[in-house]
């Protein structure tokens, strides 16, 4: 048994969540991913007519697959976000954006009536101690490299293999900055949102309704 069947295991579980004719936000990465999958042959089995809004093309590629109905307009109402996360600290707030997509993720986030992440045991921790992702427009990278280094932080540009800058879904760029161990994560998203040239900080305060814990045995924990 590894997470990877903890995740489908969670995965199933989750869809106890979704009701009929929802509108539902299918967040980015390996979780969600897992979830989309259950979620295609859940809605198809019970003929659910449910709307569907990606958090990224990279979900939106897995949803089309499992011809889910997605629809990508203004946001009006979302009843339910499923979404993963990089790091879940003791105050139930997150790390996101390790995939990129946290501007768009984090509008679902604060537009849903309930949020459901799912993550694996290794990204439970007591305080924050990995890179916050930040996006950042391109013509501000060095200004805000350097409001980060005045609040304590070291940031480097994220890149792909192969050295080029990782451009986001928004044509921005992410500055991942290293801050330690961080104690006050409101604080510090809000020191960051004030940067000018930021356009999104990967330390979410708005808690999870529901958070799935895998773990390595193929079991999960549900935390409420
Ligand atoms: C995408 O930008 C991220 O916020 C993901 O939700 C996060 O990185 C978790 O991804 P995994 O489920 O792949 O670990």
């Amino acid at each position: 048994m590894t997470y990877d069947d903890a995740i489908k295991a969670l995965s199933n579980d989750a869809l106890k969540l979704v009701k009929n004719h929802q509108t539902i936000g299918l967040g980015s990465g390996r979780a969600a991913t897992a979830f989309v999958k259950s979620l295609s042959l859940f809605v198809k089995k019970n003929k659910f007519s449910i709307k569907c809004i990606p958090t990224s093309l990279q979900i939106k590629l897995e949803a089309e697959k499992g011809k889910l109905h997605l629809i990508d307009t203004v946001l009006d109402k979302i009843d339910i976000v499923f979404d993963g996360a990089d790091q879940i600290d003791k105050g139930k707030n997150l790390i996101k954006g390790g995939g990129g997509a946290l501007l768009r993720e984090n509008i679902l986030i604060n537009a849903a009536k309930k949020v459901v992440i799912m993550a694996d045991d290794s990204k439970f921790v007591t305080n924050f101690n990995r890179d916050v992702p930040v996006e950042v427009h391109h013509l501000a990278r060095n200004t805000v490299a350097k409001h980060i280094s005045k609040i304590g932080g070291r940031s480097r540009i994220r890149t792909l293999d192969r050295g080029y800058p990782f451009i986001t879904e928004n044509g921005n760029i992410i500055l991942d900055c290293n801050f330690g161990v961080i104690k006050k994560p409101k604080l510090l998203q809000e020191k960051i949102k004030k940067i000018s040239g930021v356009l999104e900080v990967g330390i979410f305060t708005r808690k999870p309704d529901i958070i799935y814990k895998a773990r390595s045995t193929g079991k999960f924990d549900v935390i409420k």
